[in-house]
């Protein structure tokens, strides 16, 4: 397996050693999990896996340990929410930031169908308004670096130019974008500042 190269990674004004991030991995990326990947191979940050907002908002925090507990043994980590409500996103949002996150991204990429039809995942980049609407509130939450998360394909054009200056207007802090560079354990994600 071909091992990539690491460079130092500047976000904003947060610059950390490497450019390696542990992405989101649903019923995978808990505490556990990233305190072992943090030990072996130290990346910037790690990602919670995928949090949906009305779970966070109407669930006891201790009925959600799994997807919430962060470990005193673990590097900066990524809180990834996933709804499509701007309040619920703005509250879900403190509520993260209130538990020790470090940085806060929205899920714009999943492709799944069940996502997509409650409004969530790579649907919302076909409403440019509810998505500027929704990275305000959380911005508006929180002092944290918020990002999202898309996936971009041959096929998917769903993101453009227009979209970006969005993006940009929302006060986003940095893009997330899916590329494959065939690592397995680590998930490959580019980072890219907005
Ligand atoms: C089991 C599994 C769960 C995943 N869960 C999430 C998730 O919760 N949120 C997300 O944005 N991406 C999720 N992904 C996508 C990964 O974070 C990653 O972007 C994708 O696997 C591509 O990386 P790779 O080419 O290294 O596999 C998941 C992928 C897998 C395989």
């Amino acid at each position: 397996m071909k091992v990539p190269r690491l460079n130092p990674l500047v976000l904003g004004q947060t610059s950390y050693p490497s450019n390696l991030i542990q992405g989101p991995l649903a019923g995978i990326s808990c505490a556990p999990f990233r305190v072992l990947t943090a030990r072996y191979s130290q990346p910037a940050f790690s990602c919670t896996e995928m949090i949906s907002c009305k779970t966070l908002l109407h669930q006891s925090l201790s009925a959600q340990k799994r997807l919430v507990m962060k470990d005193s043994e673990e590097g900066p980590l990524c809180f990834q929410l996933a709804g499509s409500d701007p309040s619920e996103l703005a509250l879900a949002t403190k509520i993260v930031s209130d538990l020790g996150a470090d940085l806060i991204n929205l899920n714009c990429g999943c492709p799944v169908k069940k996502i997509r039809r409650k409004g969530g995942g790579s649907s919302l980049l076909l409403e440019p308004l509810k998505l500027y609407q929704m990275i305000h509130a959380m911005k508006q939450s929180t002092k944290l670096p918020v990002s999202i998360k898309i996936r971009v394909e041959h096929k998917n054009e769903l993101f453009h130019e227009d979209l970006l200056k969005v993006l940009k207007d929302s006060g986003l802090d940095f893009l997330v974008v899916l590329a494959d560079i065939g690592l397995s354990i680590m998930t490959s994600l580019a980072v890219t500042t907005v």
